[in-house]
């Protein structure tokens, strides 16, 4: 089946399985490196891309979904300034060990932090609580979520 959708901004058209998920699409026919397979079951949230604007695991999204809405992952958003913020609270704060489910917590911390700049802890587990992460035991996370969402705040005050 022909697709088009809008990847990061850009118009792309696949042949493809329209029940070939959305994980396996991007990372074997776009070559997008952000999104990561975990359990493929909706589970631990490696796989999270924005669809419409809203956070979706990729892994339970059908190709057959996709045709004319909007795809963007991390490559899409890594010029915004919440991004980097984030990337930099997450290093500072040793919220990153292997690494492999940060992408998907960037993206949780980033839809979080869009709509709340001064979450509690508990906003922020919330947030994230669709994230599995094996390594760190959520609190440095949360620690460089809070750390983002500061440093966020300050702009605006
Ligand atoms: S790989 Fe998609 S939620 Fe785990
Ligand atoms: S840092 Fe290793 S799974 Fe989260």
């Amino acid at each position: 089946m022909n697709i088009s959708f809008i990847l990061n901004g850009n118009k792309v058209n696949i042949d493809t399985d329209p029940l070939k998920s959305l994980l396996r699409v991007l990372k074997e026919d776009l070559d997008v490196v952000s999104v990561k397979e975990g359990c493929s079951r909706g589970e631990c949230g490696t796989c999270t891309v924005l669809l419409d604007g809203r956070p979706v695991t990729s892994c339970m999204v059908a190709a057959g979904q996709l045709r004319g809405r909007e795809v963007v992952t991390l490559e899409g958003l890594e010029n915004k300034r919440e991004i980097k913020v984030i990337q930099d609270s997450f290093v500072e704060s040793g919220s990153v060990q292997c690494g492999f489910c940060i992408p998907g917590f960037i993206i949780a911390a980033y839809v979080l932090l869009k709509e709340n700049l001064s979450p509690s802890r508990d906003e922020i587990r919330e947030a994230v609580s669709g994230n599995i992460c094996r390594c760190t035991g959520y609190t440095k996370i949360i620690d460089g979520v809070e750390k983002a969402a500061e440093i966020l705040g300050q702009k605006n005050e």
